[in-house]
């Protein structure tokens, strides 16, 4: 696949081809990808205009897959000397993982600034999200010689996602404001059996899962120090391991002595989906048009055998198969 240019300023959206079937936002195929239409216009605004940093921290993640317990614990991992995870008043207490790590592409398509840098004037560290694929992302994010920062990518077993992605879909769907998002149009019902087909023909938000999947797992086999890939199930597993290798990787180790007081594990517990999910902010709070107790729901691996019958599953993992077959990459 051609590298997108940098400025893709002449970008006619509405030429690109486009699926209507995905609630809320109709999508559009572009570089072998589906996008949200109303987000395209920002990923083409942050390939323009957005400067990383060396100190940048970016985490990359399929939708669904566990980006919003990431950003809670990349955020808590770099802030641990000004916000102690203990502290009563951590802003993950008041805040909503999304409101302290922002989108890149979210961020820059919904700025009233169309010309500078949305993020320029954030002080370094700066920790910040994205679900663009990976050769889709910057020039200067993407850098060789290291000076766009480092890039850790969230993968998730495609079932677990494309089930969280249909209840997330729905309720968001059913809520205040979906119609908004949705041109005006009222909401039409979207069954799992819906889902699964255009999920398997890659029509997705953000789409085909294992092919955003796989190229920041290929990048992350070339250039470890650049990119770390960590895994949903592994986390789940293991998380105190995880948020270590996270930390050292972002440049923050923690020290024998945080390990040995605690700290880790401090972490890991103000970032847990029960802890999370329990704060006022996450019951009550709202993003633009979703509410915020809609990013936590069960937070486990393999409820897609509660939703989808063992066929649907085989018929989606022979898919993946497929697609991935000789790239070295495996769920
Ligand atoms: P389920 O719908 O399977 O429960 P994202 O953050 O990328 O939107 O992904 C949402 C998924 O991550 C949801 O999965 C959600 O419940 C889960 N999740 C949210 N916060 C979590 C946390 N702190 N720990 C583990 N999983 C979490």
């Amino acid at each position: 696949m051609a590298a997108a240019p940098d400025d893709m300023a002449e970008l006619e959206i509405s030429s690109l081809p486009l699926e209507t079937r995905c609630p809320p936002s109709p999508l559009r195929h572009y570089s072998g990808f589906w996008f949200p239409e109303p987000i395209l216009p920002g990923v083409s605004s942050v390939r323009a205009r957005f400067s990383p940093r060396p100190s940048d921290v970016f985490l990359a993640s399929f939708p669904k897959s566990g980006t919003t317990w990431l950003k809670a614990l990349a955020f808590a991992t770099v802030h641990r000397a000004e916000h102690p995870p203990r502290a009563h008043d951590h802003p993950l207490r008041r805040r909503n993982p999304h409101d302290c790590v922002n989108y890149l592409e979210l961020t820059f398509a919904r700025s009233a600034d169309v010309h500078g840098d949305v993020f320029a004037g954030i002080p370094s560290p700066r920790v910040l999200a994205t679900h663009v694929p990976y050769s889709l992302l910057p020039a200067r994010i993407a850098a060789e010689d290291g000076s766009g920062g480092r890039i850790v990518y969230i993968c998730r077993d495609p079932k677990d996602a494309l089930v969280s992605l249909w209840f997330f879909t729905e309720k968001k769907h059913a809520a205040t404001g979906a119609a908004e998002a949705n041109a005006g149009k009222p909401p039409k019902p979207y069954t799992i059996e819906e889902a699964l087909e255009l999920f398997c023909d890659g029509r997705a938000i953000y789409g085909p899962q294992w092919h955003h999947v796989a190229g920041y797992w290929e990048a992350s086999r070339r250039r470890p120090e650049k990119v770390l890939f960590l895994r949903y199930e592994e986390m789940l597993r293991e998380p105190v391991e995880n948020v270590r290798k996270l930390a050292e990787f972002m440049g923050c180790a923690f020290t024998d002595d945080e390990v040995a007081t605690g700290m880790v594990k401090d972490i890991v517990e103000l970032c847990s989906i029960d802890a999370l999910k329990n704060l006022e902010v996450n019951k009550s709070g709202t993003q633009k048009y979703v509410k915020n107790e809609l990013f936590f729901r069960k937070g486990v691996a393999g409820d897609w055998s509660n939703h989808m019958t063992p066929a649907m599953g085989e018929r989606l993992d022979k898919i993946v198969e497929e697609a991935l077959q000789g790239s070295g990459f495996a769920f």
